[in-house]
């Protein structure tokens, strides 16, 4: 008799050993997650608020086209008429917010141009593309060709 409560004294020290753990997990649980969470979903609703208060950074096309009427002319009766300003222009909401502060300008043309007409095995095939080295020189400024609004050439 006291021989089998000798070798149930380690399966208690185990669970003992169980519980603390458990017990540890929950105490540690409760301190490191956050309040309110799981109010809306699984996450922190103040996440909503950290993104909310973010500055903004796009403008949007429409006010670029208040301003650039030209352009947005242009580029409405061409192939780029769905690509929006900011696609290639970048984030320009300070420029839009105070257009004398700040001088947009994009500094590797053929760069731009390629990220989205390098071709590629992957691409639609029905989506413009050319291999830029074989391409009317490589590294021929693309703009000299093509009007980047309305890039069609007729
Ligand atoms: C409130 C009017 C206004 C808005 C909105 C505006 N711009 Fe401008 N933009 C200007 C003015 C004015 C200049 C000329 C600034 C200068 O020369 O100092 C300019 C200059 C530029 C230039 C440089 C032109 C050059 O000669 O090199 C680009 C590119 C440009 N804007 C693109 C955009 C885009 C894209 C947007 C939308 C995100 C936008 N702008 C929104 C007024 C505006
Ligand atoms: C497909 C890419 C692309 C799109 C889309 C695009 N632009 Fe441009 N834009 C360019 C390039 C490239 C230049 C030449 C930039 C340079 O020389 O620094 C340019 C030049 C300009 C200039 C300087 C004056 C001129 O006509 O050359 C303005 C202003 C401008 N863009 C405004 C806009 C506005 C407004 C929109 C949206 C309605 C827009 N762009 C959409 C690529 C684009
Ligand atoms: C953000 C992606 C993007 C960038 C950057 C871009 N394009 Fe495009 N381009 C497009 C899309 C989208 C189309 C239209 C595809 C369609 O209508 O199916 C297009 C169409 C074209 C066409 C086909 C015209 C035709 O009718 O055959 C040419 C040429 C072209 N782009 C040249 C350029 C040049 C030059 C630049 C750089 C100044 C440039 N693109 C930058 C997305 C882009
Ligand atoms: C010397 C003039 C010239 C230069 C520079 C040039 N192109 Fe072209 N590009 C053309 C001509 C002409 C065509 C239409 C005939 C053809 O497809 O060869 C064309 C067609 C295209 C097409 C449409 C292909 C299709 O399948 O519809 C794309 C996309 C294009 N060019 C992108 C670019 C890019 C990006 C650059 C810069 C890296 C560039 N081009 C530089 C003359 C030029």
């Amino acid at each position: 008799m006291r021989d089998s409560w000798h070798d149930a004294g380690h399966l208690i020290r185990l669970v003992l050993v169980l519980v603390l753990a458990a017990a540890t997990f929950l105490v540690v649980r409760r301190a490191v997650i956050p309040e309110a969470f799981g109010m809306y979903g699984h996450y922190r609703p103040g996440a909503l608020e950290d993104v909310q208060s973010r500055p903004l950074r796009f403008a949007g096309q429409a006010e670029c086209a208040a301003c650039h009427e030209d352009q947005a002319k242009v580029k409405s009766a061409g192939r780029h008429a769905r690509t929006g300003c900011e696609a290639c222009h970048g984030p320009l909401a300070a420029h839009a917010a105070d257009p004398g502060g700040t001088k947009p300008r994009i500094e590797d043309i053929p760069g731009l141009c390629q990220g989205c007409h390098e071709k590629d095995a992957a691409k639609p095939s029905g989506f413009p593309q050319v291999a830029r080295a074989e391409h009317y020189g490589g590294t021929g400024p693309c703009e000299s060709c093509h009007q980047p609004h309305s890039p069609k050439l007729q």
